[in-house]
């Protein structure tokens, strides 16, 4: 397969990109660097430093004929975007919007986009892709409005949304992964084992069983071989659809410094905050779909190895 990546220098897309160009397929790669990370970049893949609406060269480069693009590009950092809900939108809607009308005018016909379980809200049982849609932040709002313009070409192209729910861990060979400048909890946790520093806990008085909130976290790896057979899934069947991608089981936050605690043999000490603005108590995948439509046999969540390879790939980047 020829497929086109953007924001292939971020965490997720370089890891997609990596186990593509594995498997022996042709990758190109835009992305403008905004919070990606060079050496993410695999040196076998064609890389653009680009943004995904710069037309000229978005055109240019969209001459070689992709059969799929993997849009991962986006600004994701929830927080930032209640501050700043116009970069947001600009970014993550108006450009990504952009960019697809000028891959469908050049005849691009197969997509696969990064969504967000962040569109569900709140919820208490497992969300289902039919679950009614109620994003509280302006990030999940952009990228539902994304969705939207996917559903809206549905005549014209082929797409399949991934709504991710939360990601972790770093591949095998600790090529790439994520910036480990960022503000996530897997990066909190890391920081915090491994500089011994105290480790933050955004409210204790959420509706779960230790009070703190719930998330169902899946392996970047897994999530890599999703995309694959997505990508080869859609160039045969040529059809539109939405899957949720977690493991349908959750863990509290609580849990999860837990388990990095045990992986690092280190226990920094914890306080408790209030909880964030607009933060969710539970987010659960129902994955029964998506496991109707690939091969993902998760007997068990990889919550161990995703520790474990958070915690070298932030030492490794750390040290360097
Ligand atoms: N990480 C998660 O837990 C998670 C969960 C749900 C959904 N997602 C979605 O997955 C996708 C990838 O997330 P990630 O964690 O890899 O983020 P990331 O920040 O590591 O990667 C995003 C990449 O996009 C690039 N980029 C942003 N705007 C661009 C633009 N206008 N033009 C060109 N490049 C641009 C950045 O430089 C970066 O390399 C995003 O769409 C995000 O919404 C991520």
């Amino acid at each position: 397969m020829n497929i086109l990546i953007t924001g292939g220098a971020g965490y997720i897309g370089s890891t997609v990109a990596n186990l593509l160009l594995d498997r022996k397929h042709k990758v190109s790669i835009i992305d403008n660097l905004s919070t990606g990370i060079k050496k993410n970049i695999p040196d076998r893949s064609i890389f653009y430093k680009c943004d995904i609406s710069d037309k000229k060269k978005v055109r240019k480069i969209l001459k070689k004929k992709f059969d799929v693009v993997l849009h991962f590009a986006a600004f994701t950092n929830n927080d930032e975007s209640i501050k700043k809900p116009k970069k947001y939108l600009i970014n993550n809607y108006k450009k990504a919007k952009f960019f697809l009308e000028l891959c469908i005018e050049s005849n691009i016909k197969n997509f696969i986009y990064s969504s967000t379980a962040a569109i569900y809200g709140n919820n208490k049982k497992r969300i289902k892709e039919n679950q009614k849609t109620s994003p509280l932040s302006p990030y999940a709002k952009s990228k539902l409005k994304l969705e939207k313009f996917f559903f809206k070409k549905k005549k014209d192209i082929n797409f399949i949304i991934l709504r991710y729910f939360n990601v972790g861990g770093i591949e095998k060979k600790l090529r790439c992964g994520f910036n480990i400048n960022n503000n996530t909890l897997i990066s909190n946790l890391c920081r915090s084992v491994i500089n011994e520093e105290t480790f933050f806990i955004y409210g204790k008085s959420h509706n779960t069983i230790d009070g703190t909130a719930i998330r169902d976290y899946i392996h970047v790896i897994d999530l890599a071989k999703i995309h694959f057979e997505f990508s080869k899934k859609i160039l045969k069947k040529k059809y539109s659809d939405v899957f949720n991608c977690g493991y349908g089981k959750g863990i509290s936050v609580k849990k999860m410094y837990n388990i990095f605690s045990k992986v690092s043999k280190k226990s920094p000490k914890v306080i408790f905050k209030g909880k964030r603005k607009k933060d969710i108590s539970v987010s659960i995948s129902d994955i029964t779909k998506l496991s109707h439509e690939i091969d993902v046999n998760y007997k068990k969540a990889k919550w161990l190895d995703l520790a474990k390879t958070s915690i070298d790939w932030y030492r490794n980047n750390k040290e360097n």
